[in-house]
């Protein structure tokens, strides 16, 4: 499931809940390869979303797999409760608790690729210690808590230094990102070592989901090829 090829996430949270098992299998039909939950609390974030109901609910609609971004404050005491759910992929932020690595442990021992994520004012050091224990490190393009906002370019010097720690400890981790995700942005990203790419409102903000999907797909591949020029 976690490799090297382009993956693209459709956030949930863009879509329409009136209708949210049409909403998944749409976009799983239009080539989405995960769908990404995100769960918010009202603390860690001032958003408030779902929790592992929801989770469940998708879970019982598609067959790509799930990619639960938890941005809640207390994520040690629902690693089970999402495991349980159908997670996949289960990240939480690093700056929200005092063990990440005891956590990222944990996470795998329920089966799950193990993820952490850092808004974009946190630095990758927090994690940096422990990369090999990580499947999958999520840098959030904007801040954590709302869909719809403007991408934060400079966030991609962390996808360079995670990629490049990584290739050190010839450990394979995927660089995720969140937030601003549309037909451009995913080359900077991709050209900086992002291989995931999570969209809700530009891919559930249109008509043709397949389109949408297949233009994201598209800006990483052209990333993905220039950084391939320049190593
Ligand atoms: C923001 C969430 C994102 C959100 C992205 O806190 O983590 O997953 O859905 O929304 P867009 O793609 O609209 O920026
Ligand atoms: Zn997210």
């Amino acid at each position: 499931m976690l490799g090297n090829s382009i993956q693209v996430c459709p956030s949930i949270l863009s879509a329409d809940f009136r209708r949210l098992e049409d909403e998944v299998k749409r976009v799983e039909d239009a080539g989405a390869d995960r769908i990404h939950c995100d769960v918010m609390d009202g603390h860690f974030v001032p958003n408030l979303t779902f929790g592992p109901m929801v989770v469940e609910t998708v879970k019982k609609c598609v067959n790509i797999p799930l990619d639960v971004h938890l941005m809640i404050s207390n994520p040690a005491d629902y690693i089970a409760n999402y495991s349980d759910a159908g997670a996949d992929v289960l990240s939480f932020h690093a700056e929200a608790v005092d063990d990440p690595a005891a956590l990222l442990d944990e996470i795998r021992s329920c089966n799950v690729k193990s993820a952490i994520a850092v808004n974009p004012d946190k630095p990758v050091e927090l994690f940096m210690p422990f990369l090999d224990r990580i499947d999958q490190v999520l840098i959030m393009t904007v801040f954590a808590g709302f869909g719809g906002q403007k991408f934060i370019a400079d966030t991609t010097a962390k996808m360079k230094a995670v990629a490049e720690a990584a290739k050190k400890l010839a450990h394979s981790v995927e660089i995720q990102v969140d937030g601003g995700i549309n037909a451009e942005t995913p080359e900077v990203c991709a050209a900086n070592g992002a291989t995931v790419f999570v969209a809700g409102s530009y891919v559930f903000g249109g008509e043709n989901y397949r389109e949408r999907i297949a233009n994201v797909r598209a800006a990483a591949q052209r990333g993905l090829q220039k950084s391939s020029q320049v190593s």
